[in-house]
């Protein structure tokens, strides 16, 4: 049994934060006990460690990451998807097919997300299986709950990262069954999206998916060039969402959808038909995609939406930036767009960012009763003329917060970082 003094502030609902002031946090066996005002008896023998004025608040969730494109975070970020991908991105994602460089970028890719405050994760890798391999092995270890994929391509893409059919699909079962009892971090089927895919890798790994009761993650209705690519390619399909139910990848695993940006009514059914979830990542849709997801819109109408960086078109690690900046985006899609919805509250981006993201790893993301202690302690975000809420000083961080500011890490309950 720990115990930790301060304040607290969590997600009550999509719409609300719950904040403690002044409280007792007790957790055991790396689970959340409870809050209390007060210390109970029965905790009078525990060693009591306090954080003072700072703020207890669930470690974060990115749900849509590629780990390999760390290297290129905050360059080139004046290209729009198709040029950046073709001239910046493949070029890298190439390197690793050494092995060596991907041990070097990815020990500290997991270095900093821990430093970022991100403990659950939905991570593109490469069509490597041996360096994508390490990295969930890496993850595995620390205990970091994640989804990991190595990425399918085998059309439309450089020759130095293409794969033929046969060999995609031969080495994505390799890599299921040889991760699919993993306890942390779990293999997940990722087709990089329609674009890059032919009809039959993506049937191919439908029946991958029903095998291994995989969950799948790809891009979706990405951008207006990815859609038309899309559109092209599979003419007999209504719209992106189809594309993958007709190759049966839906419906065997949890299903994760990066930027759902233009989606049509279709699209809205078929992710609600099976639990997907929608991932908004604000700075990458500003820098290479160009566009706002309809993020209110969308869950206004029952879809879940969660956050991601989507590094390295999105330059920062910190899934905090990506709350504040999701408020901020909402506001300009409303103004230009008002059909598609007005502003989000900051507790519904905290949520998004937190809760929402979390649920698919289990009980994560929050600091009620029976979550892990997966939590951050926030600091320093105050000056001494004034005196802030708890949450109003997880607001602050959110929008001008440094990783000097997380003045603690728990995973489990262990502290780590
Ligand atoms: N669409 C296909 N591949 C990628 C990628 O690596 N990053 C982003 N943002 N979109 C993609
Ligand atoms: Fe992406």
């Amino acid at each position: 049994m720990k115990v930790y003094h301060g304040n607290v502030v969590y997600s009550k609902s999509a719409d609300e934060l719950q904040e403690f002031s002044n409280c007792y946090i007790a957790v055991e066996n790396g689970v959340v006990e409870g809050i209390y005002e007060e210390l109970p008896d029965k905790f009078k023998g525990a060693t009591v460690t306090d954080f003072g004025d700072d703020v207890i608040i669930p470690a974060f969730s990115d749900l849509h990451v590629h780990a390999p494109q760390y290297p290129n975070r905050g360059l080139q970020m004046d290209e729009l998807l198709s040029d950046w991908l073709f001239l910046h991105t493949f070029p890298l994602e190439a390197k690793y097919k050494d092995i060596d460089f991907a041990r070097t970028v990815y020990d500290v890719f997991v270095d900093d997300i821990i430093e970022h405050g991100t403990m659950h994760l939905s991570i593109f890798g490469t069509i490597h299986n041996e360096a994508t391999g390490y990295l969930v092995e890496k993850l595995e270890a620390k205990g970091i709950r994640a989804y990991v994929g190595r990425v399918n391509m085998d059309e439309n893409s450089p020759d130095y990262l293409c794969e033929t059919t046969e060999q995609s699909l031969k080495d994505t079962e390799e890599f299921l069954a040889k991760y699919a009892n993993n306890k942390y971090a779990k293999p997940i089927i990722t087709p990089r999206f329609a674009p890059t895919c032919s009809e039959k890798l993506l049937t191919g790994l439908g029946k991958l998916a029903a095998k291994y009761h995989a969950g799948v993650q790809t891009h979706v209705v990405e951008s207006k060039w990815e859609a038309a690519e899309a559109k092209r390619k599979f003419a007999d399909c209504s719209c992106d969402m189809e594309i993958y139910e007709k190759a049966g990848l839906l419906g065997h695993g949890q299903f994760v959808a990066a930027h759902f940006m233009y989606p049509s009514s279709d699209d809205v059914r078929i992710i609600k038909k099976y639990g997907g979830l929608a991932v908004q990542c604000p700075d990458a849709t500003i820098s290479i995609i160009a566009g706002i997801m309809p993020t209110a819109r969308l869950q206004n109408e029952g879809v879940k939406v969660a956050l991601g960086t989507d590094l390295s078109a999105g330059h920062s690690l910190g899934v905090y930036s990506q709350a504040g900046r999701a408020v901020q985006l909402s506001k300009i899609k409303g103004l230009y767009e008002p059909e598609n919805s007005g502003a989000i509250s900051f507790a519904r981006a905290f949520y998004m960012a937190t809760k929402q993201g979390g649920e698919v790893f289990g009980n994560v993301g929050s600091l009620e009763k029976g979550y892990s202690f997966d939590a951050l302690v926030i600091g320093g975000v105050e000056k001494e003329f004034e005196k802030l809420s708890p949450a109003q000083m997880v607001e602050r961080f959110c929008y001008l917060g440094e990783t000097k500011h997380i003045k603690a890490r728990f995973l489990a309950g262990t502290k780590i970082g």
